[in-house]
């Protein structure tokens, strides 16, 4: 405050002015407050932060070996909890021996510490871990989109009761600030669409067949890498993306959505062919998780048109240049626009980050802004463009009974498109439609799909619309 004198101002008080202003700046520039206990309130952890870590495994092994480093000095790992915690800690050579490796969940319940990390995963006993810690005054920072997906109203209520943080900034996209990038970043905005490419095992598998690899050898090699399960049906069936999808629908859309009742479809029915089409068409194929706002702002029930599934995008936008495991997601707004979040969704250094950054979060006492979130019904007819392939036995007269059948449905074909080089025995050919809501097309599917010359079921993907 140059060339302004202070007449009236006692050093003391000059001194306390001081201290607000260093105090504010540095809220400003989001640095830590550890160090300074003085300016701490009565809900800010003390410094140390003493932290428990539920589930050393991937990212939880990642988690306690980055805390040895020096960004995180203000924050003390005391328990680690897993079953059969002998194996883990035999395996564990980073770290510090004052550490309590424990199995007894109530041990890390009846301590002293102010976070608890919860990285085990499954809803159940989760939930009654995260609920216990909250009601016993813990922070909890999870990385666990089933639980958040499905029970994360009641327990951010929960936390809200007893003035808690319960931050889960990894539990979807991992390493991609999607969570707090909507929530400071564009939370004022009144977002009503989200695409995103959430699960990185479909992402490896669809990219990897668009250069020519079969579906089988694609998941083969995911499993060998350590991308996909054994039984890989959460990824590629669709559910480990709508989990997040539904998340992504409550951060931003203030919906609470019923993971259970978002249509899924699977990428398992992707040929190599549909990539040929695709291309044709300027398009790529991705596994996309989908919410649009339909309903009126101040309708008492919110509907939101969502759907994950195998969607054809075009090849300029954002969502097509999501390669491998990477994970992308763009959110629009009303008044800003659209968002482009992209980065590694995954992977045990990627989704530490992120469990970290929701850390230092707590650390620094970083409230969210908490928005009234809406009960909402889901209308999984995605009213789009579609693709659809089919496989027949070829005779003259097929496109005209498809073309009967989609009619009488109420859908317009848009395109056709035949590639040379078939047998005629078992042509692939494809028909894009005009916009049509998912139902109707499905229905047309049904009409043809008892035709004798359809000789497998018809793939039907919606097409997702390049920028005009
Ligand atoms: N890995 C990623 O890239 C990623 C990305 C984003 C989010 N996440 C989420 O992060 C969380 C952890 O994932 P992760 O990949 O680290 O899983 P993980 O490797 O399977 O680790 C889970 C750990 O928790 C232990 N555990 C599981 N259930 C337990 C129980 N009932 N009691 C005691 N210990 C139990 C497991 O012990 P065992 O060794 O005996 O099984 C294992 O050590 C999950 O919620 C996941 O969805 C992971």
């Amino acid at each position: 405050v140059h060339g302004r004198s202070t007449p009236n101002v006692s050093p003391t008080e000059i001194l306390q002015l001081r201290r607000q202003i260093a105090f504010f700046v540095q809220q400003q520039k989001g640095l830590s407050l550890m160090s300074d206990s003085t300016h701490q309130n009565s809900n800010s952890p003390r410094t140390p932060m003493r932290v428990a870590l539920l589930g050393y495994g991937t990212v939880g092994a990642t988690v306690a070996r980055l805390l040895t480093e020096p960004t995180f000095s203000g924050i003390e790992l005391t328990h680690i909890f897993n079953r059969n915690v002998a194996r883990k800690q035999a395996a564990a050579n980073s770290i510090a021996s004052s550490v309590v490796w424990t199995e007894s969940i109530d041990q890390i319940l009846g301590s002293d510490v102010d976070v608890i990390v919860e990285l085990t995963g499954g809803v159940d006993p989760t939930e009654h871990w995260v609920r216990a810690a909250l009601e016993k005054g813990k922070h909890v920072v999870t990385a666990n989109k089933q639980l958040i997906a499905l029970r994360g109203t009641d327990l951010l209520a929960l936390a809200a009761e007893h003035d808690r943080q319960l931050l889960y900034g990894a539990a979807v996209a991992g390493g991609v600030p999607v969570i707090p990038g909507i929530l400071q970043g564009i939370s004022a905005d009144r977002i009503t669409a989200i695409s995103g490419i959430v699960n990185g095992t479909c992402n490896f598998i669809l990219s990897k067949m668009e250069n020519g690899a079969s579906y089988a050898d694609v998941l083969a090699e995911a499993q060998g890498l350590g991308y996909a399960e054994a039984d890989p049906s959460a990824d590629v069936d669709g559910y480990d993306a709508r989990a997040k999808l539904c998340i992504l629908a409550r951060i931003a859309m203030h919906v609470q959505l019923d993971p259970n009742t978002v249509p899924t479809q699977t990428i398992s029915t992707i040929d190599a062919i549909d990539f040929t089409y695709a291309h044709d068409l300027n398009c790529t194929i991705r596994q996309i998780a989908q919410a649009r706002l339909t309903a009126a702002d101040d309708a008492e029930t919110k509907t939101v048109q969502a759907r994950v599934a195998p969607m054809l995008v075009p090849r300029s936008s954002p969502l097509a240049f999501s390669r491998g495991t990477q994970n992308t997601v763009v959110t629009t707004g009303q008044f800003g626009g659209d968002v482009v979040f992209s980065g590694r969704g995954a992977g045990g250094e990627p989704t530490a980050i992120a469990v970290l950054s929701d850390l230092l979060a707590v650390a620094q006492n970083a409230h969210q802004t908490a928005m009234p979130v809406h009960a909402a019904t889901v209308d999984g007819d995605l009213a789009a463009p579609h693709y659809l392939r089919f496989v027949v036995d070829d005779r003259p007269g097929i496109v005209f009974a498809i073309a009967g059948a989609l009619a009488a449905a109420g859908a317009n074909i848009d395109s056709l498109l035949q590639r040379p080089g078939y047998p005629k025995h078992r042509l692939p050919f494809v028909i894009t439609t005009e916009s049509s809501p998912t139902s109707v097309i499905e229905r047309a599917i049904a009409t043809v799909s008892r035709m004798d010359f359809t000789l497998e079921p018809p793939l039907c993907l919606p097409m997702i619309a390049a920028e005009p």
